[in-house]
């Protein structure tokens, strides 16, 4: 069989790996991209945990979910009245599969537009060839490609409690726990990381009985403590219950649901029985089918792609991004590492600043932040000045019924340099794109605060925090 020739192969077509192959070929290169993920009828599915199960379905839930509540809890304050409210989840799930199919068929069509040539199946390393990479496809296509540079995008699945595999019917992963077809009367969630407080928030709007286990004794450890306090104190209010501090013992799987022993953080000896339990304890980066071993690619302990702040792997020529090397499991950080790769493929100065880039929680209120929290510029010895604002005086947040939460500015005592802004409020994730830019330019709080903002506009919140800076807040 003749091998097909490449200049940039990328395996793994998530938004690490599909990212990189369109900005390789924008810049001129002949690209494939290989992807194993298959859709509910065998046949391509590309975008990754992103597309598949992870930010695109996560936030089609979170929205039907809120729309649930609100109509069912808010609605009265407007003088709408609804009768016979109903949740179909089942309609919810298929609406949240629709999104899904868009995406991915909007990914093909972005291959085709950009001439990315596209390959069904998995990817391993075969041997290292003159001036390139064999790699072998299986699976759909069952094809030999060499490659001149080789982008491994491979991402991460999900870590499951040591003796506790996925079934997901009753122990679920993230997988799992965005095709439940009916609203479980009790759900349990091993850890209250993102995947916990956003699933977690779905099933409990739809009226499941939630509760969450937590290792830690402080919740989200690494969001700025006064930001975290404010949103534990808004999800204690809805009735998510989240206990911290615990110990997991034994989980048992029954025919009828989980049972879960656990000690508390009083050392007190519980159990906790429900119908399903969502197992969202961090990821693991996906390497097992690389077949690294033949080419010498160097992994680490967890499995991960050993690379340099340049993504670069102790390959020549091969390059890793995404979940699957060091850093932050995030889509935009993918993104960000993918097109910074074809570029510097290119012999052009790819960038990431990975001080620079944001998180985004999206319960409600949707907690998102960038930059340094307080505790690490006090860990770190930086004098820094802070400021706040609170969305209840904000016009726009009154407005919208939704005044939880406020916005934090940290700046350089001396220099008044932004150093970090935090949000937990109504459209956080929107607000915290004016931060990035922000900081991007090094721009000081008094910078942000000399900024005409719409009104009345949520934006305002940033304005008036950056305002608080120099204590010098006009609404508050
Ligand atoms: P992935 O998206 O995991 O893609 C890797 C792809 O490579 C997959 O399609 C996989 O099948 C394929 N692959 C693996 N091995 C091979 C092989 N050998 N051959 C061929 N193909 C292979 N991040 C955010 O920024 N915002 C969010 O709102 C957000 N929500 C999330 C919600 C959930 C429930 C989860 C689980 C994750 C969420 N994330 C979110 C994280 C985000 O999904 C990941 O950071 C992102 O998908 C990583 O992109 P990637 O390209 O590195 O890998
Ligand atoms: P996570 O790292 O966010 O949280 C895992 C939590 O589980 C931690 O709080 C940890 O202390 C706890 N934990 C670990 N072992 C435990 C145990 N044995 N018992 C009890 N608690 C335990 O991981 P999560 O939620 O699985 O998400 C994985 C990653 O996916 C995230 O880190 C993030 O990178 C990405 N993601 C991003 C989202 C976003 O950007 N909005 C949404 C969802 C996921």
């Amino acid at each position: 069989m003749t091998s097909k020739q490449f200049d940039v192969i990328v395996i793994g077509a998530g938004p690490g790996g599909y990212i990189a192959a369109i900005r390789a070929a924008q810049l001129g290169f002949n690209v494939a991209c290989i992807d194993e993920w298959k859709n509910g009828k065998g046949g391509p599915a590309p975008g990754g945990t992103c597309t598949n199960v992870g930010c695109i379905p996560s936030k089609a839930l979170l929205q039907s979910s809120e729309h649930f509540e609100h109509a069912s809890k808010h609605f009265g304050e407007h003088g709408i009245s609804a009768s016979g409210l109903k949740m179909d989840v089942g309609q919810m799930v298929v609406r949240k599969d629709t999104i899904v199919k868009q995406t991915n068929d909007g990914i093909l069509y972005l291959f085709k537009k950009n001439k990315v040539s596209f390959f069904h199946g998995r990817g391993s390393f075969v041997k290292a060839v003159d001036g390139g990479y064999e790699i072998a496809v299986t699976g759909a296509a069952n094809e030999t490609l060499v490659g001149k540079q080789v982008i491994v995008a491979t991402g991460s699945s999900a870590r499951a409690l040591p003796g506790v595999p996925f079934d997901e019917d009753k122990v679920l992963s993230n997988d799992g726990a965005l095709a439940i077809q009916a609203v479980p009367k009790k759900l349990g969630l091993i850890g209250s990381g993102v995947i916990g407080l956003e699933m977690g928030s779905v099933w409990r709007r739809v009226g499941a009985e939630v509760t969450v286990l937590e290792a830690l004794p402080t919740f989200l450890g690494a969001v700025d403590e006064q930001i975290a306090k404010e949103a534990k104190k808004a999800f204690d209010k809805q009735g998510l219950k989240v206990e911290l501090g615990v110990k997991v013992g034994e989980v048992k799987v029954g025919k009828k649901g989980v049972s879960v022993s656990w000690t508390d953080a009083r050392g007190a000896a519980q159990t906790l029985e429900v119908d399903k339990l969502i197992v969202s304890i961090g990821r693991v980066p996906n390497t097992a089918g690389l077949n690294a071993e033949a080419v010498g690619l160097k992994l680490g302990e967890r499995g991960d792609v050993i690379v340099d702040g340049d993504c670069r792997t102790n390959l020549p020529g091969v390059w890793a991004v995404g979940d699957v090397v060091r850093g932050p499991m995030l889509a935009h950080k993918a993104e960000e590492e993918g097109v910074a790769v074809a570029e510097r493929i290119a012999g052009q100065h790819g960038h990431v600043d990975f001080n620079l880039i944001p998180w985004v929680i999206y319960t409600s209120p949707e907690i998102a932040w960038v930059g340094r929290t307080e505790q690490q510029l006090k860990e770190q010895g930086v004098k820094y000045k802070a400021g706040t604002f609170p969305f209840m005086a904000n016009g726009r947040a009154r407005a919208l019924g939704d005044t939880t939460g406020l916005v934090k500015f940290l700046a350089d005592a001396a220099t008044d340099e932004i150093l970090g802004v935090h949000i937990v409020g109504p459209l956080a994730s929107e607000l915290v794109a004016e931060a990035c830019v922000a900081m991007a330019f090094r721009a000081s709080s008094e910078d942000i605060a000399r900024i005409c903002h719409a009104h009345p506009s949520l934006g305002e919140s940033m304005k008036e925090a950056a305002l608080a800076v120099d204590k010098r807040t006009l609404n508050f």
